[in-house]
């Protein structure tokens, strides 16, 4: 007997095939017991038809309960009417009879989801999201080394801040003082650049975020992209192509996901470059006169971030920010008062998914910016180092995974979007 995963049932119909997973719903009209199959890679129904089957294969059929493991032969057929095939069963294996599931039966809270968090990654919708992120990871992948870029590990253990100091994990490296947990490679992939031209790092990043929003967590993927030669505006043309090739790829790769998530495939279809562009200045003002009470030296808010882009069927890039309400080593323009970097806010509300800038390439101006910002000086000397030798204009990006992931898959809360969240309240499962 041929052992078949479930999406490739098609390949297999009028065929004997061997099927291995779990019963995640199943009925019985007395006669005929109806098990809906998942394997992980696909759903199908099971038919058991007591008429059909030997006394013991009924029994066995019996005993199911929610999310038993079971193996089961029989032949692949059509459903007469959807485009669905059906397995009718000709022997069952029981593999586990499983214990009461606490999952299904009645609406839960989302603590009590998020406190079973190894059993609802199992739900269907949980599987759908997981399985978008992976083509998202995928794509990323593949946009990046179809553009020259290879990808340089960054630490995770580090002895400078990167993003701030305000959201920090510290931890005691041994008898070498205070070591950090990455807020973003960047400063890392940066050092690369000069060896390889085009580089990327793509993994977790840590922020001891105080925030208890829905786009926050306290653990989170990043992929930071950095390049050599390459001014704000490439920077933000490179952005926006690698978001139109991610969605594209979702959007032709995962279309039962989409459909099991109820997904509106509508604003997808619509996203294409040119993105919108507005410079902070503008969205304070145009902010301002839609109600908000944002400065002009303020950040934006989430709530900001969801007015700006009500009107936008695209992304916006909102761009040249006030360098004082930015990182260190964002580049400025001529006034020296405006960084040339970007913020990438998605549509339909879900707000910031890209921070990326041109970097500051001259030594002087860069110990200028790392004194007014009270950074320890020691501690980013190998950073200012880079300016010394070659030093080159540049630019990157950083991409936030679950940001990203949550926005394609209409996902409301980023927690949804990462296997085991961990945020400000959470550590387990
Ligand atoms: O804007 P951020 O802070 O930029 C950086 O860290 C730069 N060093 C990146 C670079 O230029 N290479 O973070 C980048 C993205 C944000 O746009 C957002 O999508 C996501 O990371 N992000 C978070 N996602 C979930 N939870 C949080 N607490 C996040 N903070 C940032
Ligand atoms: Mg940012």
């Amino acid at each position: 007997m041929t052992k078949i995963t479930i999406n490739k049932a098609p390949e297999f119909l009028g065929q004997e095939a061997l099927i291995k997973g779990w019963v995640y719903n199943f009925r019985s009209s007395g006669s005929l017991y109806f098990l809906q199959i998942r394997d992980g890679l696909g759903f199908i129904q099971a038919i058991v038809n007591k008429a059909e089957v030997s006394a013991k294969v009924w029994q066995e059929c019996e005993k199911i309960t929610l999310e038993s493991s079971v193996e089961l032969s029989g032949k692949i057929s059509k459903h007469p009417k959807k485009e669905e095939y059906e397995l009718q069963v000709a022997e069952i294996k029981i593999v586990q009879i499983s214990q009461e599931y606490p999952i299904g039966k009645k609406d839960h809270g989302p603590d009590f989801l998020l406190d079973n968090r190894h059993l609802w990654l199992r739900s269907g919708k949980q599987w759908a999201i997981q399985r978008i992120r992976n083509t998202v990871i995928n794509a990323i992948y593949e946009f990046l080394n179809k553009g020259g870029y290879i990808k340089i590990d960054s630490p995770i253990l580090t002895p400078n801040a990167c993003e701030g100091t305000t959201t920090l994990f510290e931890l005691e490296y041994f008898d070498l003082g205070k070591a950090y947990l990455a807020q973003s490679g960047q400063l890392y992939i940066e050092a690369a650049i000069f060896s390889h031209g085009k580089v990327f790092d793509f993994g977790p990043v840590f922020r001891a975020e105080k925030s208890k929003t829905r786009r926050h967590l306290t653990e989170f993927w990043m992929m930071d992209a950095e390049a050599a030669f390459v001014e704000h505006e490439e920077n933000m043309k490179i952005q926006e192509e690698l978001i139109c090739f991610v969605i594209q790829k979702v959007l032709a790769e995962n279309a039962k996901e989409l459909e099991i998530l109820e997904r509106d495939l509508e604003p997808l279809k619509k996203i294409k470059a040119p993105f919108g562009r507005i410079t902070h200045a503008e969205a304070v003002k145009k902010l301002n006169k839609l109600g908000s009470d944002i400065k002009a030296d303020d950040d934006l808010g989430g709530d900001d971030e969801t007015l700006l882009t009500q009107d936008s069927e695209v992304p916006i890039f909102v761009e040249k920010w006030p360098a004082a309400i930015k990182a260190f080593y964002m580049k400025c323009d001529k006034s020296d008062k405006i960084a040339l970097c970007d913020d990438l806010i998605a549509p339909e509300g879900f707000g910031e998914i890209i921070g990326g800038s041109q970097r500051e390439d001259d030594y002087d101006t860069l110990l200028k910016r790392i004194k007014e910002q009270k950074l320890s000086v020691p501690d980013f000397q190998w950073y200012l180092d880079l300016r010394k030798y070659g030093s080159v204009p540049h630019s990157g990006f950083g991409v936030g995974l679950e940001r990203l992931v949550g926005w394609i898959s209409g996902t409301h809360h980023v927690r949804e979007t990462i296997p085991f969240p961990r945020m400000i309240n959470r550590i387990r499962p």
